[in-house]
């Protein structure tokens, strides 16, 4: 990887990505693109395009005009968005990564990474210890759109022979952007309500288990599937990768012994319970383990910690 692009920078992983990527390779070898200004100041301080992932053309026209070799594709509407924006949320999802991945066997990219989810199982799939290879028949866009792009990063490698990689993310959480429409977002906002002492009203029913993952560790998962040997990838795709799994009861019990005084309720948002249903209560991932060393660092405890400290840090600054 010597000249990276980013799709979709401006989002919440897009963002740490993006200055991860610049610290370790580089500013002038980074250029983040989105169809969205720059939220985060930071962004400002390196390479930063206008790319709707619509328009393979703009595409190309970046992957030339920096000769671009590595791709991360981020660009994607999650999943309660998607419940809204069924239509959008496929042509952005799916023909998005179509555009991308056949700009690449156009181009000299030579490596190209395109996240998939917990979205992309489904009610019909063993939810505890999901395996690596399994059903998946999920009932909602956001996740239709995940199996169809996961096949299309196969399809794309055996057929055309781009080096297209990928891992299914949990739940991301962070501090820097806020996430935009996904089920999983409870967890930074039950936190947030916490550290400011405001009380939260949580969507999901206590007892909702998730995959969940702190954002150092989405970030290496991320660029070590990018960075690992392809000789050693037998999935190479689509790689379960998961740190820690907590139900927004844990979570608010962990906050509690932060933040005694910290309140919680909950409505529950039926459209948004329904996909966390449907989704696995904890993934195996030990194919990533060990066709690439994968390792998480955060547990539970770590990452409340963090999260904390670094949120608390944010409203003293404002
Ligand atoms: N965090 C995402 C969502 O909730 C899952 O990929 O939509």
């Amino acid at each position: 990887m010597t000249m990276i692009l980013i799709t979709g920078a401006s989002g919440q992983i897009g963002t740490d990505l993006t200055l991860e990527l610049r610290r370790r390779y580089g500013d002038r070898n980074v250029v983040a693109t989105d169809v969205r200004h720059p939220r985060n100041p930071e962004m400002e301080q390196g390479l930063y395009e206008f790319l709707d992932v619509m328009d393979p053309e703009g595409l190309r026209l970046l992957i030339e005009q920096y000769n671009v070799d590595t791709i991360f594709h981020l660009a994607a509407i999650l999943s309660a968005v998607a419940e809204r924006t069924p239509v959008r949320a496929w042509q952005v999802n799916t023909w998005g990564t179509v555009n991308v991945l056949d700009t690449v066997r156009r181009t000299q990219v030579s490596r190209v990474f395109v996240p998939s989810s917990i979205a992309a199982f489904g009610p019909t799939t063993p939810l505890d210890k999901t395996p690596q290879d399994t059903i998946q028949r999920p009932n909602a866009m956001y996740g239709i759109t995940k199996v169809a792009t996961e096949l299309l990063g196969d399809y794309y490698y055996e057929k055309f022979g781009v080096d297209c990689r990928g891992v299914r993310l949990p739940g991301i959480i962070s501090y820097k952007t806020p996430p935009g429409g996904g089920t999983t977002d409870y967890a930074i906002d039950m936190i947030a309500h916490a550290v400011r002492h405001e009380p939260y009203v949580c969507y999901l029913r206590a007892d909702t288990s998730l995959d969940m993952m702190y954002m150092p560790d989405a970030l290496h998962a991320c660029i070590g599937v990018m960075e690992a040997d392809g000789a050693k990838l037998r999935h190479r795709n689509a790689f379960n990768v998961t740190a820690m799994q907590f139900t927004p009861e844990q979570l608010a019990e962990k906050l509690t012994s932060h933040f005694p005084d910290f309140q919680w309720s909950i409505e529950v948002d039926p459209i948004r319970q329904a996909i966390a249903d449907s989704w696995p209560n904890s993934m195996d991932d030990s194919a990533a383990r060990k066709e690439w060393d994968w390792t998480p660092k955060y547990d539970l405890s770590a990452m409340t910690a963090d999260m904390i400290e670094h949120v608390s840090k944010q409203i003293h600054d404002e």
